[in-house]
């Protein structure tokens, strides 16, 4: 299927200069594999980092990058290096980059090239934690989002320069996802609704102390970001998380499970509902208005009370029942088993389990495995990134509404 949509598609690979840089030999290699002509533009910090030999070995192509060089203008100038493409894809796409192209700089090939060009763009970012926090980082994003460019990534954990945090570019096989999506846009669900949850939910104490867990919203930002990329209008209620709102995404950012119910009934009526949210189960029956304080009797009793199942809800609605409910168990011990049990009780239609016991790396991780169970029917996925999770998902979910063979679970 990647295959052949790359067969005889040509990509322009623009390489900044970043430790990431490494990862681009590999998209290389994998891009030609499927039969798509490779054309390279190094910039001269990208140089440092990767050598113009090992990119030209495996793209089997000329490397670009003098802006000045009389013979590369009079072989292929910029202007054509960009027409002869079907997409330029910037990978990695540092933070200079992004900054300079947000500008519409022309100073070097890579900036001229992207500035001359009429054909779609991807990038890749990846760059230091600060950095891609930093303002002027996020306003150049949301620059070259409102222009069109594409993104994907970056994911979170440890960057090379020692620190953790969001920076690290998408890995090739994400960013080779990214790159059919975008060659062959799959609008399958065009003219649907879809509501996500994602994130934790946090049930305060007091003021300042709360309940929650340790999801980051990798899994259900992805989802939504999948959702929207295959044309769906869709909503995000998310707790609180680091991750970036996905392209095209209307987010509703709440705090608490009460609030995320609202937030998802409000969003309601929508095609397809998918709840990743981890949502606590209980919370303080009356949060303390101040600072609780230590005053020598001990530890306070905190009387919990259990929260609304947003997920039961949204999936046992009369009239505004979406087509299509999906839920994710969160397991320790016998996921398949007690995942089954939960899907029936929560009486949604597919339910997405994983095992989130210490050591699985599963929350707050890139990667999950998931046993999606619809009826009686389990199957069992092989481990994949988040991105990849969602990828599969919408897909299936696009094809179910698309055909209308949408099982009485209920
Ligand atoms: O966010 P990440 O770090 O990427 O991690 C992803 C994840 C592990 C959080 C995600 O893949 C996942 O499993 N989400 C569901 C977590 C959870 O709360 O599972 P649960 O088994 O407790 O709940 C079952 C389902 O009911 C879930 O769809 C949940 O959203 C929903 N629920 C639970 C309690 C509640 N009060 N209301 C609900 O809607």
């Amino acid at each position: 299927m990647e295959g052949e949509l790359l067969e005889g598609r040509r990509i322009l690979l623009i390489i900044a200069g970043g430790i990431a840089a490494y990862k681009s030999l590999e998209l290389i290699r994998r891009l030609r594999e499927r039969g798509a002509a490779v054309r390279c533009v190094m910039t001269e910090a990208a140089r440092q980092f990767v050598t113009p030999l090992s990119v030209s070995s495996l793209s089997e192509d000329k490397v670009y990058g003098d802006l000045w060089s009389l013979t590369d203008e009079s072989e292929m100038g910029h202007i054509r290096l960009s027409r002869e493409a079907d997409l330029l894809v910037v990978a990695p796409a540092t933070a200079d980059l992004i900054a300079r192209m947000a500008m519409g700089l022309a100073d070097d090939l890579a900036a001229t090239t992207l500035l001359a060009s009429d054909k779609p763009v991807l990038i890749a970012p990846a760059m230091n934690a600060m950095m891609w926090a930093h303002p002027a980082t996020q306003a150049n994003l949301a620059t070259l989002a409102a222009r069109g460019v594409m993104r994907v990534g970056p994911g979170s954990g440890d960057l090379a320069c020692g620190e953790v945090g969001f920076g690290r570019m998408a890995e090739p096989a994400d960013i080779l996802a990214a790159i059919v999506r975008a060659l062959a846009p799959d609008r399958r669900l065009a003219g649907r609704r879809a509501l996500v949850t994602s994130g934790p939910t946090r049930e305060p104490i007091d003021p300042v102390r709360y309940l929650s867990n340790h999801s980051s919203g990798k899994q259900g930002h992805a989802i939504a970001a999948a959702l929207a990329a295959l044309g769906a209008e869709t909503v995000l209620v998310s707790g609180p998380t680091q991750e970036p709102t996905p392209a095209g995404v209307r987010l509703v950012a709440v705090e608490t499970a009460r609030q995320m119910l609202e937030a998802s009934e409000a969003a309601l009526p929508v095609d397809v509902a998918v709840m990743a949210a981890a949502v606590s189960d209980w919370r303080v029956d009356t949060a303390a208005g101040q600072k609780l304080k230590k005053d020598g009797k001990g530890p306070p009793s905190l009387r919990l009370v259990e929260n609304p199942d947003i997920l039961a809800s949204i999936a046992g609605r009369h009239n505004d029942r979406p087509l299509l409910v999906i839920g994710f168990a969160a397991e320790t011990e016998n996921v398949v088993a007690n995942a089954r049990a939960k899907r029936k009780r929560k009486g949604c239609d597919w339910i997405l389990a994983n095992d989130v016991s210490p050591g699985t790396g599963t929350f707050g991780g890139d990667r999950n495995t998931i046993h999606m169970v619809d009826g009686d029917l389990v199957e069992d996925w092989p481990v994949m990134s988040k991105i990849e999770v969602a990828a599969r998902l919408a897909d299936r979910i696009a094809e179910v509404l698309q055909s209308g063979n949408l099982a009485p679970h209920r």
